[in-house]
């Protein structure tokens, strides 16, 4: 049933020829990566999709994805989403009626020459992409987020970083700004749960966010990994926890994961801190080069939500399409689109 559901797609695939691309993020399931055309991770999925001139993007990632594929392909161009309930608990946890009762408690306590930057991870949804462009502020990618902070602190006193705070948190320290000067703002307590002086005090206020799939990864998992294996290298996903992130031998993107253990000596031994399907993705495809790659958690931590994109999914999707029917197509509103281009295209000048 697998093989004909591929065939399907394939067929699919070859009757639309040039009019469709289809783009998969490095999470995505195995049986629905082998059709992708591009693939990557969240920053080159987003030049991919403002590049490419095909006129319709099958996007198999997540919804925010997709977003950013429609916010930044033409208006002639249309992006399908094969089941709209892909979406991402992460951006989930912050929404624009949160942020912005945030922004208005930051105003009443801060001077005005206390100001500060709104970044958005790209995990968020465009209205809070769009809020980031309206308010002089920037989106930010776990590959570039270390510049977009710097950037940032150009511009402005402090930061308001959401909704990751563990990707806030390590990029920040990275940059030399100390673990006291960073404080959690709890979105769901009034003043985000600190008092007046720990937000004059912090340059970085983090939003209490995380990754579901990221936080299983637990400092005792690469603990027992080094007693194990002392030659073995551990990289990491910057959404780890800061404990994680500061037992790891590397932290980055997927993107940037997939590249340093590629351009690693033969017969080294790996430990991996990032969603299941890319891991063994990569052990299978390295095994070639005598390289071991391990998953760093003894559980399957993967992203259900990614993983609803199933060949299923994606056959429906095309063969409408091949049959002239756009199903689940991807719209952001006019309204959000001009400001979430405006914050995405700063990212995209200095990265
Ligand atoms: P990348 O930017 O590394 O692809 O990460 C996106 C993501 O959602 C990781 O959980
Ligand atoms: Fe969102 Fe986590 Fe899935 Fe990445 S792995 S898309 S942050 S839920």
């Amino acid at each position: 049933q697998d093989e004909a559901c591929a065939q399907r797609i394939e067929t699919a695939k070859k009757t639309l020829g040039k009019q469709v691309v289809l783009l998969a993020h490095h999470y995505q399931r195995a049986d629905v990566y082998r059709h992708a055309d591009l693939t990557g991770d969240s920053l080159k999925l987003a030049y991919q999709a403002a590049q490419t001139d095909a006129d319709y993007l099958v996007f198999c990632g997540v919804h925010f994805m997709a977003e950013v594929a429609d916010i930044l392909s033409s208006d002639e161009q249309t992006v399908i989403l094969p089941d709209m309930a892909a979406g991402c608990s992460m951006a989930d946890m912050a929404s624009l009626t949160k942020v912005e009762r945030a922004w208005r408690e930051l105003a009443e306590v801060l001077s005005p020459d206390e100001t500060v930057t709104p970044v958005t991870y790209i995990n968020s949804a465009a209205d809070l992409k769009a809020f980031c462009g309206e308010h002089g502020g920037i989106v930010c990618t776990s590959s570039n987020a270390g510049k977009i902070l710097e950037w940032s602190f150009q511009q402005r006193e402090k930061v308001l970083f959401f909704p990751d705070q563990h990707l806030g948190r390590w990029s920040g320290y990275q940059l030399g700004i100390p673990l006291d000067e960073m404080a959690v703002w709890d979105f769901d307590e009034p003043m985000g749960g600190l008092t007046p002086e720990q937000i004059k005090r912090a340059k970085i206020l983090l939003w209490k966010g995380h990754c579901s799939v990221h936080q299983m990864f637990q400092p005792q998992h690469i603990l027992r990994f080094r007693n194990q294996h002392p030659d073995g290298i551990v990289i990491s996903h910057p959404e780890c926890s800061f404990e994680v992130c500061s037992a790891s031998d590397y932290v980055g993107s997927t993107e940037y994961i997939i590249k340093t253990i590629a351009a690693a000596e033969e017969g080294t031994r790996w430990l991996v801190g990032t969603e299941l399907n890319l891991v063994s993705r990569i052990a299978e495809e390295f095994k070639s080069q005598n390289k071991i790659v391990q998953f760093m958690s003894p559980l399957v931590c993967m992203c259900s939500t990614m993983a609803r994109i199933d060949p299923q999914h994606l056959t429906w999707a095309l063969e409408n399409l091949a049959n002239g029917t756009v199903v689940n197509r991807i719209q952001v509103p006019q309204t959000d689109a001009g400001l979430a281009k405006l914050a995405l295209e700063r990212m995209l000048s200095i990265s």
